[in-house]
């Protein structure tokens, strides 16, 4: 009898062992890093560095220099920030010989002074290259040699000061195909793979992510995602992990048994997930139900990251006040889409994300 227990016990440590999200054969992750500091109590940033989580939101550079209620908010309640637009492509690298790293290294030295982490947001994109790329006629040597500059000096610059950098974003379009971009045009579809080789030779200590949307929970995007980075990991690229954006609607969003299953099938890659993006939008004028109906989609992603918290390790608003957002200016008739309002004051989003980290 005894050994019959003893037998049952043995396999069913060896069951555990092997299940893909805690055991033996799951690929090993890294840690997320530590940012500087925990933050003050009762605050997004305070409760999720308690349990080695990053929360985090995109930064509108401008705000951030005049609007000082903006920049108090932002560092009292985050660990991550990611510049919104100034390290893209176009802002950055103006003409081909000019860098313009002005506002991209102010939202740099704000993070260190407040002891937040900085995520890299983008190197490749098919959107927002400047018109010299774009109409330059170069050849598929010239492509890659002015990507590889753009590369290598861009992370170069910030190497040891930005843990994370969306390598690239958004390369597969709608219907699970490669997008059509400058660089799949001039270069063919290894542009992918040598932007994390680029990457990964300038700051072989950043983490290098693939970014996407609409590939959260299953489906065809999200298969074509997955086959887009396995093979990139299996050729050897230094790919770290993917990007989830996370822009949904009230009606419009993936299933959190979807989203699970996702990041699960991306960690037995030893790929980390960050959640990149959020914003629920809402149709205006939104009520108090919308309000509501938004909180608990907030509350359902933070849960379900954290329910995987060893591969999904970072959720970033894109922005995090209403002020802010570009929501309006894209979604017509959308809006109120983060977790403050106009006036910098919370949301029951907020109060929904901060029971969640605190465990509620
Ligand atoms: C958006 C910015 O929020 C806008 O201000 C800008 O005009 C266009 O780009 N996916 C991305 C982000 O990866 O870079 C986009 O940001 C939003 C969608």
């Amino acid at each position: 009898m005894k050994k019959r227990l003893m037998g049952i016990l043995v396999f069913m440590l060896l069951l555990t062992a092997c299940s893909p999200s805690v055991g033996l054969l799951a690929p090993p992750l890294p840690t997320p890093p530590r940012p500087a500091s925990a933050g003050e109590p009762n605050t997004l940033r305070y409760l999720a560095s308690q349990r080695g989580f990053l929360i985090g939101a995109a930064v509108d550079a401008d705000a951030l220099q005049s609007d000082p209620a903006y920049a108090d908010t932002l560092a009292r309640e985050y660990n991550v920030v990611v510049p919104e637009n100034v390290m893209k492509f176009s802002n950055i690298h103006p003409s081909p010989d000019i860098y313009d790293f002005s506002a991209a290294d102010a939202l740099v030295d704000f993070a260190q002074a407040n002891g937040m982490l900085v995520r890299g947001h983008t190197l490749v994109w098919y959107a927002e290259d400047p018109d010299w790329v774009n109409s330059g006629n170069f050849t598929k040597d010239q492509l890659e040699q002015i990507l590889h500059d753009h590369i290598a000096t861009v992370v170069g610059r910030y190497k040891g000061r930005v843990f994370a950098w969306d390598v690239v974003n958004e390369a597969i379009d709608d219907n699970g195909q490669l997008r059509d971009s400058v660089w799949l045009r001039g270069i063919g579809p290894e542009y992918i793979d040598l932007a994390f080789q680029w990457a990964h030779e300038a700051d072989p200590n950043a983490l290098l992510f693939y970014n996407d949307y609409n590939g959260e929970g299953l489906g065809g995007k999200s298969d074509a995602i997955y086959n887009l980075v396995k093979g990139l990991h299996e050729r050897g690229a230094p790919i770290g992990g993917v990007g989830l954006q996370m822009h949904v609607t009230l009606k419009n969003h993936p299933s959190m048994d979807d989203l699970r299953a996702n990041i699960q099938r991306l960690a037995r890659l030893g790929l980390v997930v960050h959640i990149t993006e959020m914003d629920v939008r809402l149709q205006q004028p939104a009520d108090d139900q919308a309000l509501n109906a938004q909180a608990q989609i907030y509350k359902d992603v933070v849960q379900t990251c954290l329910a995987e918290e060893r591969a999904c390790q970072a959720l970033l608003t894109w922005g995090f006040t209403d002020k802010y957002s570009w929501i309006p200016n894209f979604y017509g008739g959308f809006g109120g889409a983060l977790p403050f309002d106009q006036s910098l004051d919370p949301k029951a989003a907020y109060n929904a994300i901060k029971a969640v980290l605190s465990g509620n």
